[in-house]
């Protein structure tokens, strides 16, 4: 630390990204990206011509991918903001929500980003333990007072509240914004989205990283009441109206116009989800219900960590989290049907000893 930091932020403790070792070529499930490439349409739509207009600032209105994302969801563009990635959704929501000195409260199990930002921000965070089972209550929600966010499905559980869970959750209080972070939900379709044109406590945040397969290119959105985005806006104005470049906003808006082909890829995640739950199932794991693309499992006889240690020296990367409640357990992303039955086969040569 330098002696220039502010002491504000002496004890902030950084979110800490999935590996990426570059030391061999890893089956790399760690991060729970897609293992598909993205849709074809993304790379036709950076074209030549786009990229010979970086020499101009990009459009701060984000006009060509709100509007598609508007017409996606049946919304208008006012009730749609764009981010750099889904983190800088979380941002702007937890600085316009929350703010300096302020609340917000979370699951004490969930996207380790949540306890950061409020640090980062000076808003103080209560962490609602999950229930024994790992599921989230929406009865432990109700007099909290303060703004809520739940990632839905929940990470690194899989878990998922259904419509109806959340619309009890944004019916306990109507003057207490409910944020839903879908990151996940593509595979568990479930999407509170509809829910946003009815009520006004609403926020709901997706993700191209995950079911899209554009992790790399950074974009998030927001889906909410048009007083909620221009809140939104005003802090993005105010911080870094160009969070989207130009080859961004064409290439996300590409990807979100081709609808069959990640379907057709979300399917395939499903499927495999499916069948490795079955197989590690069968090999003795106890596996949480994952709605997500990713599974959260537990070996009786097995330590999480020396499982995750013998997969990497093996070539393979799953996420180990050392934190109490779910340190018996290994986060695996589903890839595609390859890399599936690779793992299950590791693990299983791993168990014989
Ligand atoms: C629950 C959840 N929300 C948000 C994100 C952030 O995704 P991105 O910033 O790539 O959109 C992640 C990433 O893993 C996540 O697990």
């Amino acid at each position: 630390m330098s002696k220039f930091l502010s002491s504000l932020y002496s004890a902030l403790e950084p979110y800490t990204p999935g590996e990426q070792p570059k030391d061999k070529a890893y089956i790399k499930l760690n991060t729970n990206e897609s293992p598909f490439p993205p849709s074809p349409k993304v790379v036709e739509a950076i074209s030549t011509e786009v990229i010979n207009d970086l020499n101009l600032y990009p459009d701060p209105e984000v006009g060509l991918l709100r509007d598609a994302l508007a017409e996606n969801f049946g919304v208008k563009r006012d009730n749609i903001f764009v981010g750099n990635g889904s983190d800088d959704v979380i941002a702007f929501s937890v600085m316009a929500f929350s703010g300096r000195g302020g609340r917000l409260a979370c699951p004490d199990i969930t996207y380790g980003f949540y306890p950061v930002y409020a640090e980062l921000f000076g808003v103080n965070l209560t962490e609602v333990p999950l229930r024994d089972d790992f599921s989230v209550k929406v009865e432990d929600y109700k007099d909290l007072g303060c703004p809520v966010i739940i990632a839905n499905p929940n990470a690194p559980t899989g878990l998922m509240l259904s419509v109806e869970e959340v619309e009890a959750l944004i019916n306990q209080n109507p003057n207490r914004l409910v944020i839903m972070d879908e990151a996940y939900m593509d595979f568990g379709k479930a999407s509170a989205v509809e829910l946003t044109k009815k009520y006004d406590n609403l926020m709901v945040i997706g993700t191209f990283s995950k079911s899209r397969s554009l992790a790399g290119l950074r974009v998030g959105f927001a889906v909410a009441n048009a007083e909620i985005i221009r809140d939104l806006e005003t802090m993005r104005f105010s911080f870094n109206p160009y969070n989207i470049n130009s080859l961004t906003m064409r290439a996300a808006t590409a990807a979100i116009k081709d609808k069959a082909y990640y379907d057709s890829c979300i399917d395939k995640i499903i499927k495999n989800r499916e069948q490795t739950k079955t197989e590690l199932i069968k090999l003795g794991f106890k596996v949480l219900d994952s709605k997500s693309n990713f599974i959260f499992a537990s070996h009786p006889d097995y330590s999480a960590k020396s499982l995750y240690e013998e997969l990497k020296n093996r070539g393979i990367l799953v996420r180990y989290f050392s934190k109490e409640r779910i340190k018996d357990f290994v986060r695996i992303t589903v890839g595609s049907n390859e890399q599936m039955q690779s793992v299950v086969n590791e693990i299983e040569d791993i168990l014989k000893g």
